[in-house]
């Protein structure tokens, strides 16, 4: 515990677990195996808490992401995987899962010196639900079922057709994902794709490919077949780039910001690549005036501060009645400045440091903007003077709706704070954006909250509650947030074509 909460105790040594990882050498794995990038390129892998640099990863480049493309093609077309029954998948499935459970310690502090995050959070939060998640979607293996119809076609006297429609993976995908939740990205891409039938090629971001790379072991223990799952480290206009251009790739499946998701979306057309993309957000959060202070207090300061606001659905624009705004902004204010900062794996650190050095400066780029532009800081505000990437959990108001604080996406511990004094208003501003990834209501009037649920444009709409996510619960945006839903059959149906089959009998 500290006394002083500007002073934070130094990052404590990885244990044995991860030292023996990382003394393993990350490489690419390709059909199964670990090789080397064939240029020979690494690249550092960063410990956000102190900004040491803890591992380097090879730089894939074209030639390895052809490689790449080879084995999952061949593991697609001819391989067994191709000739697997859906319960030998499933069973796969559940096996990677099990596995998961099984290194989990190691996991979640992998995912904390590579993200940041703490490792508390990780083992409740990013571990257990990748693990769940593998083992929900292994059950659709055995459940992708078509229908068949009556038709009538006609000009064919006497004639009898039988007609009906079935799914068939959609072949090999490339799976781009962000440093967020690198495990869980991993997990919301691959288990899918894999009970689908699909071969995978994943490129984890840059800042975290650590777990994505630990993951890999274990998909080999549990017995994929080679070339099934392959995992390429490298940048995204370089790698990224190559395995959306890449011919051979069927469809791309990405995570991340919007704008690479436009050029992503772009550069997919050349060789029309099904394409699913969940991007930004700046999802608002709207307290009526009956709500709960505390309960909205507690749900504001989750919404934002969660992974220290790198959640593609963190509540970052807050809309308070004015009759309670002031109650809540006091609130929110003194829970944002009692979290402890400090390094992931110290056990008393409630939030960690930002990914980057880039992502640092861009969150406080963004708060400087804000102060400039005339808001004002109700906590936080600033960096602490610590080696690590750390940003001080902030609340902003007296804010304008043309402030870039609050018109954009910052992906930081940074919410925005207006009053409203008319709903019609608040649906209005609320709705005021390109984005509409998550949103979320927070009331006690049954009546008021259906009302509104169909007015707000977002995917997802949360009533006295944020970021609750869910397999089973389809998850994507409206707008500029992106194309296409995860989870629940929407994911399967997201890595399936649909195949028409008419017979004349
Ligand atoms: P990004 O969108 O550049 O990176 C996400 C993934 O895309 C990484 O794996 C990256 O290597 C890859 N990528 C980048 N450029 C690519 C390209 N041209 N072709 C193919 N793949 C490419 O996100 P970045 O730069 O790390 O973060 C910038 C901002 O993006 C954040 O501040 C945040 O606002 C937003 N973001 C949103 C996320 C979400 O979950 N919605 C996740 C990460 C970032
Ligand atoms: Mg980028």
């Amino acid at each position: 515990m500290n006394a002083n909460p500007n002073v934070i105790p130094m990052q404590p040594a990885p244990s044995s677990l991860v030292r023996d990882f990382l003394a393993r050498k990350p490489r690419l794995l390709i059909n199964n195996e670990w090789v080397e990038s064939r240029s020979g390129k690494t690249l550092p892998v960063y410990d956000p808490a102190s900004g040491r640099e803890i591992a380097r990863v090879p730089d894939a480049g074209s030639e390895d992401v052809n490689r790449a493309v080879a084995a999952a093609r061949a593991a697609f077309d001819s391989g067994p995987w191709s000739e697997m029954l859906p319960k030998a998948r499933e069973a796969l499935l559940w096996k990677l899962a099990d596995l998961i459970d099984r290194n989990a310690e190691e996991l979640a502090e992998l995912e904390s010196v590579d993200n940041g995050k703490t490792r508390f959070m990780a083992s409740i939060i990013d571990v257990p639900g990748t693990r769940d998640y593998f083992r929900y979607m292994a059950g659709y293996a055995t459940k992708i079922e078509g229908v068949t119809m009556q038709t009538s076609i006609g000009g064919m006297p006497g004639a009898k057709f039988h007609t009906y429609v079935a799914r068939e993976p959609v072949g090999v995908v490339a799976q781009i994902v962000p440093w967020n939740f690198p495990l869980a990205m991993a997990a919301w891409k691959l288990a899918p794709a894999l009970a689908a039938g699909c071969t995978c090629i994943l490129k984890p971001a840059e800042q975290t490919p650590l777990s994505a790379l630990r993951l890999g072991e274990l998909i080999i223990e549990a017995g994929f077949p080679p070339g099934v799952v392959n995992i390429l480290t490298g940048l995204g206009e370089s790698t990224g780039a190559a395995l959306v251009a890449h011919p051979g790739v069927d469809k791309v499946a990405f995570t991340g910001s919007t704008e690479v998701g436009k050029i992503i979306n772009k550069a997919a057309t050349d060789t029309l690549k099904r394409v699913s993309l969940e991007l930004g957000g700046k999802s608002p959060m709207i307290v009526l005036p009956d709500a709960d202070v505390g309960q909205a207090v507690g749900g504001a300061a989750m919404a934002i501060f969660f992974n220290a606001g790198q959640v593609c659905t963190a509540g970052s624009r807050l809309y308070v009645h004015a009759k309670i705004f002031d109650k809540v902004i006091e609130g929110l204010s003194g829970a944002a400045s009692a979290i402890r900062l400090g390094p992931g794996l110290e056990q008393s650190t409630e939030m960690g440091p930002l990914v980057s050095k880039e992502q640092q400066e861009r969150v406080l780029s963004y708060i400087e903007s804000g102060k400039q532009e005339g808001a004002s800081v109700a906590a936080g505000g600033e960096a602490l003077s610590h080696p690590g990437y750390f940003v001080k959990p902030t609340v902003l108001v007296n804010v304008k709706p043309q402030m870039r604080v609050v018109k954009e996406e910052i992906f930081g511990p940074v919410v925005v704070a207006q009053r409203f004094d008319d709903l019609d208003d608040v649906v209005k501003a609320a709705n005021d954006s390109p984005y509409g990834l998550g949103a979320s209501i927070w009331t006690n009037n049954l009546s008021a909250a259906h009302r509104l649920v169909p007015r707000i444009k977002a995917g997802t709409v949360w009533v006295n509650c944020h970021n609750m996510v869910d397999a089973a619960m389809p998850f994507g945006g409206f707008k500029s947030s992106g194309i296409g839903r995860e989870h629940g059959r929407a994911a399967i149906e997201l890595y399936t074509e649909s195949k028409s089959v008419c017979m004349l009998v």
